[in-house]
C-alpha cells in the first residue's frame, strides 16, 4: 500500500491505473477510521481493481466554532487498518496541498444544502461539494463511496454529480452501528462513559418512530413530538432537530408516506451527533 502526500504524485499514478484499464474505487473519509469506513472500503474492494482512500479533515466544511482543531485524527492506525483491508493507496495531503492559495471558485448547492445540517451549518455542504469535487478531480474514480450515515451529505452528492455532469458512479452504504444501536462515527470517540451510555438515545428514538409508523401513525408532527419527549428524558441530551423529510427533495412533510428520511441531530454534553432512519429501504 501506497500513501501520497502530493496531488502531482497521485495524477502519475491514477494515469497508470487509467492505461492499464484498471477501475478506480474511491472512499472519501477524514480519517480516524471506524467500523463504519471499513464497510464502504470493503464495498469499493469488491467491486474495483483497485482502492483509493483518502485521508484529509478538511478545514472549510467546520464552521468558526466548529471542532476542526479537536476532530480525532491517528494516521498510523488508520493507515495500519487500510492496508488490513487491501488498500491500494491511501491519499493524505496537507491542507496547504488542497488549499495552497486564498480559494476563489467553490462548489455550492442550492435547497439541499440549507435544511437539516445545513440550517445550523451554513456553508457546511458548500466546504464538502467544494473538497469532494477537487477529490473527484485528482482520483478521477469510476465509483465512490457514501454511507448513508451522513444521509443529508449522500443526496447532496448524487445530486451534485448529476448536476454537473462528473462522471463517477455514487454507491450508497448502509449505516453501521455499534451494538447497542449507536451509528458509528469518529466523534463516538470524544464522549465520556457516561455521555457514551446517554448516545443512546439517538438510536432508540429512531426505533421509537418506526414503531410508531409500524402502528400505522402518518402524522410526522406525532412522531417528530414523540421522539422529542423520549430524547428530552435524557439529560446529557439537547435536540438540534429532529425532522421529518422527502428523502428526495429533503423538505419537510406532515403525512409519512413513500420515500422517508428521519433525520436528527442531537448534541450529548458537547459532542454534536447525527444518525437517520430511510423508511423506504426497509418498509413499504
Ligand atoms: P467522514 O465523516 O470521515 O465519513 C466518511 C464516509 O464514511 C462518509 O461517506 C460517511 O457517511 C461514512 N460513514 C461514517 N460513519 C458511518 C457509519 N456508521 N456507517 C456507514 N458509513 C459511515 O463524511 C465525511 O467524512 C466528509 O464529509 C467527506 C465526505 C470525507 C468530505 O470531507
Amino acid at each position: 500500500m501506497t500513501i501520497v502526500e502530493n496531488i502531482r504524485a497521485m495524477r502519475e499514478i491514477i494515469q497508470d491505473w487509467k492505461h492499464q484499464n484498471d477501475t478506480v474505487g474511491f472512499v472519501p473519509t477524514m480519517g480516524f477510521l471506524h467500523e463504519g469506513h471499513l464497510s464502504l472500503i470493503r464495498k469499493a474492494r469488491k467491486q474495483n481493481d483497485k482502492v483509493v482512500v483518502s485521508i484529509f479533515v478538511n478545514p472549510t466544511q467546520f464552521g468558526p466554532n466548529e471542532d476542526f482543531e479537536n476532530y480525532p485524527r491517528n494516521m498510523v492506525i488508520d493507515a495500519q487498518k487500510c492496508d488490513k483491508e487491501g488498500v491500494d493507496l491511501i491519499f493524505a495531503p496537507c491542507t496547504k496541498e488542497m488549499y495552497p492559495d486564498p480559494t476563489y471558485a467553490f462548489v455550492d448547492i442550492d435547497q439541499l444544502g440549507n435544511s437539516l445540517c445545513g440550517a445550523t451549518r451554513p456553508g457546511h455542504f458548500r466546504g464538502v461539494c467544494t473538497v469532494v469535487s477537487k477529490l473527484f478531480n485528482i482520483v478521477m474514480p469510476d465509483r465512490a463511496y457514501f454511507g448513508e450515515k451522513d444521509a443529508q451529505q449522500l443526496v447532496i452528492i448524487q445530486k451534485m454529480v448529476y448536476d454537473l455532469n462528473i462522471p463517477v458512479q455514487i454507491v450508497p452504504c448502509p449505516i453501521v452501528r455499534e451494538k447497542d444501536g449507536l451509528a458509528m462515527s469518529s466523534r463516538n470517540s470524544t464522549l465520556s462513559t457516561q455521555e457514551r451510555i446517554a448516545a443512546r438515545v439517538l438510536s432508540q428514538s429512531l426505533e421509537h418512530s418506526k414503531y410508531l409508523m409500524m402502528q400505522g401513525e402518518t402524522n410526522a408532527s406525532v412522531i417528530r413530538s414523540q421522539m422529542k419527549e423520549k430524547i428530552q428524558l435524557e439529560p446529557l441530551a439537547t435536540v438540534e432537530y429532529i425532522e421529518i423529510v422527502d428523502a428526495q427533495t429533503l423538505t419537510p412533510i406532515e403525512n409519512v408516506q413513500g420515500d422517508v428520511l428521519i433525520a436528527l441531530a442531537v448534541y450529548i454534553g458537547n459532542t454534536r451527533l447525527i444518525d437517520n432512519y430511510r423508511r423506504h429501504l426497509e418498509a413499504t
